[in-house]
């Protein structure tokens, strides 16, 4: 409860080959607050404050990728679904890493509820994690996320886009609208802004008839109310009569265009092996 724990205290993570600054407080036990290297297990995210002791602990662990089932894979990367219940080390562990990079949320303890989400890119040494959201096992409020999370030495190459891409696929399955759990984080706003854009004029322009918020949300599983944000935000509605009509112009569509040019890695829906647990 005192003021000291709101102060962010480890300085750095190092996390295989990476080293990284930490951005908020995170929880670790006191006697890891104030140093300045925090040394991670990038397969168990287990930490120590040496890198002989992370040594000696890497000569023992088993782990090579997330303790769950793969339950999406393509030529970049996997997903893997890990149950906070049956693997609760694992997921506070991710917690209290994540938990460096995340300003607002304080869901770092229980984590019996949540079902996590974690992308991977292979190599022969095993699965390097990317990054990774949770999500509520029930959410009252229609939430397909909780936390996401890219990892800082893998942020602005599109992997937030992935990860929000693949909890609306799970949504698909699922048969239901999602939205991400408020409030969103200024860089969780931007991405998921960038991503719906990218998502509703990628239809509009695919679609000869007309289209409503309606059939746009139900193609994509994104909120009609999610929908209907993103295209006042990009001054796409109309009044028109009684009603509206969405109007695509031309600075949303170069824009889209431009987006479109950087060839982001997108999924593959018939990769996904998944069913909604029960
Ligand atoms: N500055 C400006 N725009 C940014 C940005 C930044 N630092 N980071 C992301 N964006 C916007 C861009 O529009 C980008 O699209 P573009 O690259 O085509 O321009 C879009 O968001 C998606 O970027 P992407 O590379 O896919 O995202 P990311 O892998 O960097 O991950 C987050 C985005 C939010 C997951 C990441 O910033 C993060 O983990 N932040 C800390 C945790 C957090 O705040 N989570 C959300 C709240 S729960
Ligand atoms: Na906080």
């Amino acid at each position: 409860h005192s003021e000291v724990s709101r102060v962010k205290n480890l300085k750095s993570i190092q996390m295989g080959k990476h080293r990284v600054e930490s951005w908020y407080f995170s929880p670790y036990p006191i006697e890891y607050a104030h140093i300045d290297i925090l040394y991670i297990c990038e397969y168990c995210l287990s930490f120590y404050p040496s890198p002989l002791m992370l040594k000696r602990h890497l000569t023992k662990c088993q782990l090579r990728h997330p303790p769950g089932n793969e339950i999406y894979r393509d030529d970049k990367v996997s997903f893997f679904e890990i149950d906070g219940r049956r693997q609760r080390t694992w997921c506070r562990n991710l917690s209290l890493l994540s938990k460096c990079f995340l300003d607002h949320k304080t869901l770092y303890y229980d984590v019996d509820p949540f079902l996590f989400y974690c992308m991977v890119s292979r190599d022969e040494n095993g699965c390097h994690l990317l990054g990774y959201f949770s999500k509520e096992k029930e959410s009252a409020d229609g939430y397909n996320v909780a936390c996401i999370l890219t990892l800082p030495q893998h942020q602005r190459k599109s992997y937030g886009k992935l990860l929000i891409e693949f909890s609306y696929e799970l949504s698909k399955v699922e048969k239901k609208h999602g939205s991400p759990e408020k409030p969103l984080s200024d860089l969780g706003l931007l991405s998921y802004r960038a991503y719906w854009a990218e998502v509703i004029v990628g239809m509009l322009l695919e679609t000869k008839e007309e289209i409503s918020i309606e059939e746009i949300a139900n193609k994509t599983c994104i909120t009609p109310a999610d929908v209907m944000h993103t295209c006042q935000a990009l001054h796409m509605i109309k009044q028109y009569k009684n009603g509206y009509i969405i109007n695509l112009t031309d600075a949303v569509i170069s824009q889209y265009e431009a987006t479109k040019k950087k060839n982001r890695h997108t999924l593959r829906s018939e990769n996904l092996k998944w069913k909604p647990p029960v």
